[in-house]
């Protein structure tokens, strides 16, 4: 077996690490929801620090779609970022060119640097190599420790190893080894409960969850989207026009391997947050949580499985009480210790977190589509061109 190149393989003394980090973290009006992918990346850091490497970090976050916005800069995570490392972070507001050179021809072991969104550049999401070796110009070494951006071929990730020598974080590595160890030959009956509002990559890695699952259980945007191909009336809700086709595919896919796919029967609804059954739902509804009928019978699956996996909250959990549904399905999860419970992705974090009944969670994920992606193939794109 090819093997990746770890920390420890590497001698970082005085050397400059190229550390591509998972920063994007779940933010509302400035505030930080949730720190777990910085805490995550922590490890790594403190490594290269401890062995006199000066850690060089690059991130995206949010998707500004080849612009400079400053609502997507990274020096709103720099703060929080520098009080857990325990240390300044230089902050450098572009990621390549002039000012990146400046900087790095004077840094010492004993400093880290913050680069600029990478998102801020096209270049960054097309794969350019040309933008992967302006990136890595100025380092020595390159460390991917961003488990959940690794099912992205992007610069950073993908073309950047063709330019620098690679190897992989400790974040990443956890990630493996938790992965591997309880969803390699998992436990059966697998349930998996698939919800949150970034729809367009989920739907594609469902359609492979439903070879492997009893139950496939949806909520949020995703549930939406399927009850739209189903011709429901969801009125205002949030869906996904482009994948009603893919949502038909799917559910003629689980059939074919007897896999159930749990729609909601009952929902919360906007208006005075009533508790309605699916078919009276009208044109000015807003669906904004999973109703009493459809929790009780998800609760009765999940009693009945061995596996579970969760990957995006089934309602809109940053608001009250439209968290009700999504609690209600983590502390019943965290209730039942011999189930093997596997969460993933930046707002099914924080959700888990918020409500603060995650003990018995076997791992949670940094990734959430990355975390699907691995379901797959149990391997990452971002993982693969680190094997050479
Ligand atoms: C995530 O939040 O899942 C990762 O940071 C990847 O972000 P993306 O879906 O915008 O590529
Ligand atoms: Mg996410």
């Amino acid at each position: 077996m090819v093997k990746i190149k770890k920390i420890s393989d590497f001698n970082l003394h005085s050397k400059k690490v190229l550390v591509r980090l998972d920063l994007n973290v779940p933010i509302n009006n400035n505030k930080i929801l949730d720190n777990t992918r910085i805490k995550a990346s922590l490890p790594t850091l403190k490594e290269i620090i401890k062995k006199k490497g000066i850690p060089v970090i690059i991130s995206h976050f949010g998707r500004p779609n080849g612009k400079v916005n400053k609502k997507f800069s990274l020096k709103k995570i720099l703060k929080k970022l520098s009080k857990f490392l325990g240390k300044k972070i230089i902050f450098c507001n572009q990621c390549i060119g002039l000012e990146v050179k400046r900087i790095l021809s004077n840094v010492k072991p004993g400093q880290v640097v913050l680069l600029e969104n990478l998102r801020f550049h096209k270049e960054e999401v097309k794969n350019s190599s040309k933008f992967a070796k302006d990136l890595s110009k100025y380092c020595d070494i390159y460390i991917n420790d961003a488990f959940s951006v690794s099912h992205r071929k992007h610069s950073s990730i993908n073309k950047i190893t063709k330019f620098i020598p690679s190897g992989m974080g400790k974040n990443m590595e956890n990630e493996i080894h938790n992965l591997n160890k309880y969803l390699k030959k998992p436990k059966k009956p697998i349930i998996a409960i698939v919800g949150g509002s970034k729809m367009d990559s989920k739907i594609n890695l469902i359609n492979n969850l439903v070879t492997k699952c009893k139950y496939l259980i949806l909520g949020g945007g995703v549930a939406n989207t399927f009850l739209k191909s189903k011709n429901f009336d969801i009125g205002k809700s949030i869906y996904e026009k482009k994948k009603i086709k893919i949502a038909i595919k799917i559910q003629k896919k689980a059939k074919k391997n007897k896999c159930i796919v749990v729609l909601p029967l009952d929902v919360v609804v906007s208006e005075k947050n009533k508790n309605l059954d699916i078919s009276c739902i009208n044109k000015n509804h807003r669906i904004l949580d999973l109703g009493k009928k459809t929790l009780d019978m998800i609760s009765n699956i999940i009693s009945n499985s061995k596996t579970v996996i969760w990957s995006g909250p089934i309602g809109y959990f940053e608001k009250k009480p439209y968290d009700k549904g999504t609690n209600k399905l983590a502390n019943l999860i965290n209730s039942k210790k011999k189930i093997i419970s596997i969460a993933g992705g930046g707002d099914t974090i924080a959700a888990l977190k918020k409500n603060k009944k995650i003990k018995n969670f076997s791992f949670l994920s940094t990734g959430g589509g990355a975390f699907l992606y691995w379901l797959e193939k149990f391997t990452l794109p971002g993982i693969e061109v680190l094997k050479k």
